[in-house]
């Protein structure tokens, strides 16, 4: 429904909304006023009412629609779909705060959904971006551009090395793939992505989680520093007495813009940013799982990989083991992989001087690290990285059902045979 700007459908009123409550249309009405909108254009009754209204009426190119008395909102949306002409951008409302409705509802076309009770400034908000977006066709859109790619890199515990696992990637994407990339640090009070890299994070990513309607491609173009030809970088040194205030609306829509202007996003998710926002697992080609091999990063994988199996269930999970030093592991690869039932892909061994090293030279550490064997296991964490993207184009289409409990619980079942892989009494 959020097709591409038609710039000739004149016909077409700009706005309507249709709601279920009278407190809702008392919120959404002066929003409306101060949009330049006709205020009656704000119809009591939800999205039933829009389909009907709609079937013979042209639909405007904002609609704003209740779902809150649908019991089927994704049949309904899609019931709307068939009445809305194309370019018609769709926000939805609803009382069901559920991440799969979120990512089934952006699946059929929805632009935006708001939570109720909602807010003046969250509804002016998402209607400014919309019209926004409507005055700013996308230039990839129109030029047919080639899919994009999105990683989300997470680390199983805090230091097991994630940011320094996207930096890397994202840089050799850049640098040996020769695909523009973008990195979205996420870690927006005590991100290392700009640091690694020796660049000034800039106000860009704040900009955008105090302003978020200001969020469109002209935007990014301005806001991401760029480190090099193929590679830019968000990110923020936020201050550390100011709480992270956004809804999840902000990263995501972060997200989008920069999927349209790179051929790669490669996202730091810290846990916590993870838990708030799980959208931002959404569609992701591949997870990352950066760990070390510890009882409690066992633990961890084990939980981040039944809770991937919602959240992000079509998406490529890549297990890295990080930090890997022969002398000094609390658990063997053979018994962490049995633990967590399933191979790690790529092994990332432990390189102090390294690390060091490209600390000091303002590089991250597979720039720093040409022709070691740490830079040859970024190498080959980007291939298959590039893999995953390149087997979801193919099957681009295809969702595949959540796995359901009987795997997750025979994962967290593991959880109990955890205490026997400390040392056995080993000798060092
Ligand atoms: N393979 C490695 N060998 C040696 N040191 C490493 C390696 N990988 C990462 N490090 C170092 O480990 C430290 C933590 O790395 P990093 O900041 O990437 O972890 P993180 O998982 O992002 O941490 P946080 O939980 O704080 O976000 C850094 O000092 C980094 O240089
Ligand atoms: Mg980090």
């Amino acid at each position: 429904m959020n097709a591409p700007f038609r710039p000739n459908q004149q016909t077409r009123e700009s706005f309507a909304a249709y709601l279920c409550d009278e407190d809702t249309v008392e919120i959404v009405r002066p929003v409306v006023a101060d949009m330049g909108w006709q205020v009656d254009k704000v119809h009591k009754g939800g999205l039933r009412n829009a389909v009907q209204s709609l079937s013979i009426t042209a639909s405007p190119t904002i609609l704003l629609v209740d779902l809150s008395e649908s019991s089927d909102p994704i049949n309904d949306i899609n019931g709307l779909a068939e009445v809305c002409e194309p370019g018609t951008v769709v926000i939805a409302m609803g009382q069901v705060n559920d991440v799969r409705l979120f990512r089934d509802l952006v699946a059929s076309g929805i632009h935006d959904y708001l939570l109720k009770p909602v807010f003046p400034e969250q509804v002016r908000d998402v209607l400014m971006h919309a019209q926004a977006m409507l005055n700013a066709p996308r230039h990839a859109e129109a030029t047919g551009r080639t899919r994009h790619s999105v990683t989300a890199v997470i680390g199983t515990r805090g230091g097991a090395g994630a940011s320094t696992v996207a930096t890397s990637l994202a840089w050799l994407t850049g640098h040996a793939a020769k695909r523009s990339a973008a990195l979205l640090d996420l870690d927006v009070h005590f991100g290392t992505g700009a640091l690694q890299l020796d660049l000034e994070p800039g106000r860009g990513l704040i900009d955008a989680i105090d302003n978020p309607a200001r969020i469109d491609g002209l935007f990014i173009e301005r806001a991401m520093v760029r480190a090099n030809d193929n590679l830019a970088i968000l990110s923020a040194e936020a201050p550390v007495n100011q709480p992270l205030l956004s809804d999840g609306g902000t990263f995501f829509l972060l997200r989008e813009e920069i999927n349209a202007a790179f051929e790669t996003t490669v996202i730091d998710l810290p846990r916590h940013m993870m838990i708030t926002y799980p959208h931002m697992l959404q569609d992701v080609d591949s997870v990352v799982l950066v760990t070390e091999l510890s009882l409690a990063a066992a633990r961890d994988t084990i939980r981040l990989l039944a809770s991937f199996k919602t959240t992000c269930p079509g998406s490529k999970v890549i297990i890295v083991a990080n930090k890997v030093s022969p002398n000094n592991l609390e658990i063997s690869r053979k018994d962490f992989e049995a633990t967590i039932e399933r191979p790690i892909d790529v092994l990332i061994p432990e390189d102090a001087r390294l690390a060091v090293k490209a600390a000091k030279l303002g590089k991250c550490m597979a720039d720093a690290g040409r022709g070691t064997k740490v830079s040859a296991s970024f190498t080959k964490l980007m291939q298959s990285v590039l893999a995953a993207a390149a087997e979801d184009e193919d099957e681009d289409e295809v969702v595949k059902p959540s796995s359901g409990s009987t795997q997750k619980s025979s994962l967290l079942g593991k959880l109990t045979a955890l205490p026997s892989l400390l040392p056995k009494k080993k000798t060092a």
